[in-house]
């Protein structure tokens, strides 16, 4: 009886080590210790034990199934712990990791800048309004006294759509635009895309913004156009910066001036930035032309007006200290973050 009991008992070791779910250990329980099993077929063959020797081999089969039952209760817990881990595994949450990242939309420095220009003129009583990005070349051109012949019209000579119609290359379109549908006094501003074909380097695209203003009423002088861009430049760049005028020449102004603000980078001093003259260039401006106010259908001496056109990207690169203005255009969202 011993020997087998031994023999029982590394079977069911062996058996059991191989085991891996507990359906599979169900069905060895059942092997040993079911109705059919080995234990009950132990039990069935003590009639055939000596009546002296039946008491001991009773106890002996007792002890074997308790020993039985143990092993497969301990085989019971390691496959439940087991699986336990098993499913708490597959729920992991690791409380430390990085959340997902979102990723929120910044406002491009172009429009920023245009945004911000909006709201400075519109805080000073401007008017926003639209022009076309596809101009006819009389609004781009004639009206603004450039005729055909004139040679400020090669320098901003463009992609033409066919003879009448055009990419426009400024933003002063807008201003015949407004004064075609509204008498004086107006105070306009418009903002968007120009084009001209212009080679692309660091500083030049052939597409770029302008910003453009425009004030028409009775005796409005260069004193009233200097304040407007004074206060323009020092709500943009800092209230201790200066601004300005020198003579130049654009066909629908006179006087007409480039704009120059104090250099952002070193003050005035002199930098590598403003070429040791202490000044930037930012702007066009001027008088409207008595020629423009004519072509409108407006009288030169009753109304006068002033005018400026800003480069937004110039406004962006020294803002933010951009020395390439293809960065503006690049669409890499590392530069816009
Ligand atoms: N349109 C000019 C340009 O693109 C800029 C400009 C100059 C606009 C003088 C104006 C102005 O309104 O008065 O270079």
């Amino acid at each position: 009886m011993i020997q087998e009991k031994d023999r029982i008992i590394r079977e069911l070791n062996d058996e059991i080590t191989k085991i891996k779910d507990i359906q599979e250990l169900q069905n060895v329980k059942a092997k040993y210790t079911g109705k059919k099993g080995i234990l009950t077929a132990l039990m069935k063959n003590i009639s055939s034990v000596e009546p002296e020797n039946r008491k001991n081999y009773g106890m002996e089969v007792n002890s074997l199934k308790e020993e039985i039952e143990n092993i497969i209760n301990e085989k019971t817990e390691e496959i439940k712990k087991s699986e336990k881990e098993k499913q708490e595994m597959k729920n992991w949450v690791d409380v430390t990791a990085d959340g997902a990242k979102k990723i929120s939309g910044r406002e491009h420095l172009i429009m920023k800048v245009m945004r911000e220009s909006f709201e400075i003129f519109t805080n000073l009583g401007f008017t926003v309004v639209e022009g076309n990005e596809i101009e006819e070349p009389w609004f781009n051109f004639d009206a603004l006294n450039t005729p055909k012949w004139h040679p400020a019209r090669d320098m901003q000579d463009t992609f033409y759509i066919d003879e009448e119609h055009l990419l426009r290359t400024h933003t002063s379109a807008v201003q015949i635009r407004t004064m075609m549908k509204h008498q004086p006094p107006i105070a306009v501003v418009s903002s968007g895309r120009t084009y001209r074909k212009d080679e692309i380097d660091a500083t030049h695209s052939a597409m770029f913004h302008q910003f453009e203003g425009l004030y028409i009423d009775k005796n409005v002088n260069v004193g009233h156009l200097k304040k407007f861009l004074e206060i323009y430049a020092q709500k943009m760049f800092g209230s201790n910066l200066k601004v300005l005028l020198r003579p130049s020449f654009f066909p629908f102004v006179e006087p007409g001036f480039e704009v120059d603000v104090s250099c952002i980078s070193c003050g005035g001093k002199g930098c590598s930035v403003c070429k040791n003259t202490g000044w930037i260039e930012v702007l066009g401006a001027g008088l409207v032309h008595p020629n423009v106010l004519r072509n409108v259908g407006f009288d030169p001496e009753k109304w006068q007006g002033l005018a400026f056109g800003i480069g937004i990207e110039r406004i962006a690169m020294l803002k933010y200290g951009i020395s390439n203005m293809r960065e503006l255009f690049k669409n890499d969202i590392r530069f816009i973050e």
